[in-house]
């Protein structure tokens, strides 16, 4: 992979097409292209302004860090069997969407000499029977855990955190912990830096002014990236090259501004929700990461201006060709109000013939010598042809390939099309209030100290309830 090679980097280009959005192909329900055109002065100023603040956003930097920490932390673990991620949202979604993306799709059941890393494990949810089968499952001595939260506080993480740290003292002795955590968060805040330096355990810091959404390629996404045998350095490669084509300041020739006024248009129609749906396995967890970046960043009450406008579209994740045969008949003749967003992709990584049998049987001979390839592209186009055919707008981002270059490139892309479509709807694009009220609730639920206030008024609030209405 030449990623440094400007003539492979555009082989490598995601391409964007929007054509099945437009009125001309879909009809009343699609975008007038006049609407469009409409947009793009408020889009290039968003770029502008994206662009002028780059420094202060953070992440638009990412791609030109310096990663010798991450390289030389991820070459001290080479040698366990396994990996742990205990995070959440942001902090392990794109762990899990880097690894599902790049890596063998039975990675982790591969055995040791075919697979020549770690095996890996997100644990992002405080479901009792998930961590009690992490404490059971896992030899803690070929474990190492890695304790990611920019926040330092995050209940769920902190929980799992508590439960690893006892049983790594428990079975292995008061003096694991060094060797068996690493901690990914804040450089200077938070209770997870306070006990990383208590313990003396290895920390990595990840930048301040960037979220949790849009840490996938800070220290939060990229040791495990390394870990597993990723490069991350062809991921930065393809998020730089992604800045490069989403900062295009000419919109109608950028995909990210492109995507966003799309997604602005449909909104305004009554489209009001996303459906992101790769044709590709090894993709499925990208909607899974966009779903947070796109709902977290979006879903807002307040305008910056201080108007209430309750906006944001909600993401649903869907997975070709998988959900052809659960969703699609919704899509296609339920409410009109939907804008999907198919990533299909051109060359798979193998070529797989579909052998000719039963030649006296149509319904099944006419598969035989086609390619699994030709067939999972025929049902992307074919979903996209029935949704024309119903009205139902669409469009389809292409990778040429699926790799470190093209993942990097898409979460940025992703990103820029979620930093224009924030910054035209005059919102907050960076801050996240519900989920910080769900984090409160349950600190006052549990009896943190300090939120005795809180506590009150939810029991005063429960209280009210009637039982009448609890059957
Ligand atoms: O995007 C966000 O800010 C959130 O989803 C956080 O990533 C999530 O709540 C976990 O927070 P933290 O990393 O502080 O534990």
């Amino acid at each position: 992979m030449d990623y440094h090679n400007p003539q492979w980097q555009s082989s490598m280009r995601i391409r964007l097409d929007i054509n099945n959005t437009l009125r001309t192909v879909v009809g009343a329900h699609g975008i007038d292209p006049a609407d469009i055109h409409a947009m793009a002065a408020a889009a290039g100023a968003a770029l502008a302004d994206i662009e002028a603040n780059r420094a202060h956003l953070g992440w638009p930097d990412l791609p030109a860090q310096d990663i010798s920490a991450i390289l030389a932390a991820a070459q001290k673990v080479m040698h366990v069997e396994n990996f742990v991620v205990l995070g959440i949202g942001g902090s392990a979604l794109g762990n899990i969407a880097v690894q599902s993306a790049l890596n063998h799709p039975f990675y982790n059941d591969q055995p040791r000499g075919t697979r020549t890393h770690p095996r890996l494990y997100v644990i992002d949810n405080s479901d009792p029977d998930l961590n009690a089968a992490l404490i059971e499952t896992l030899d803690p001595a070929s474990t190492v855990y890695n304790v990611i939260s920019k926040s330092g506080t995050t209940a769920e993480t902190m929980s799992s955190f508590l439960a690893v740290r006892e049983h790594l003292i428990k079975t292995l002795g008061p003096n694991a912990l060094k060797e068996h955590v690493i901690v990914t968060t804040d450089p200077s805040s938070g209770f997870m830096r306070q006990i990383g330096l208590r313990e003396g355990l290895p920390m990595l810091e990840l930048p301040p002014n960037v979220g949790g959404r849009f840490s996938v390629l800070t220290t939060v996404g990229l040791l495990s990236a390394a870990v597993t045998g990723v490069d991350i350095r062809a991921l930065l490669a393809g998020a730089a090259y992604g800045y490069q084509i989403a900062s295009n300041p000419d919109v109608m020739k950028n995909p990210a501004a492109l995507a966003a006024i799309v997604n602005l248009l449909c909104a305004k129609q009554g489209q009001n929700m996303v459906v992101m749906m790769p044709y590709s396995h090894h993709l499925r967890h990208i909607s899974d990461w966009f779903a947070q970046l796109w709902a977290e960043s979006l879903g807002k009450k307040t305008s910056l201006s201080g108007e209430t406008v309750n906006v944001g579209t909600t993401p649903i994740r869907a997975l070709g060709a998988t959900d052809q045969h659960s969703q699609v008949q919704l899509y296609v003749e339920g409410p009109f109000d939907k804008l999907v967003n198919f990533i299909a992709v051109d060359t798979f990584a193998h070529s797989v013939t579909i052998p000719s049998a039963y030649s006296d049987l149509e319904g099944v001979a006419y598969l035989g010598g086609h390619t699994f390839n030709e067939l999972i592209n025929a049902e992307q186009q074919a979903t996209a042809i029935a949704l024309n055919d119903a009205g139902r707008p669409n469009m389809t981002h292409t990778l040429p390939a699926i790799n470190a270059f093209t993942i990097g490139q898409l979460f940025m892309l992703l990103e820029m099309q979620t930093a224009i479509a924030g910054a035209l709807l005059n919102i907050n694009t960076f801050d996240q209030p519900g989920v910080e009220a769900g984090k409160i609730a349950t600190y006052a639920l549990l009896g943190r100290e300090g939120f005795g206030e809180r506590r009150a008024a939810i029991a005063a609030a429960r209280a009210r309830r009637s039982a009448q209405w609890e059957v």
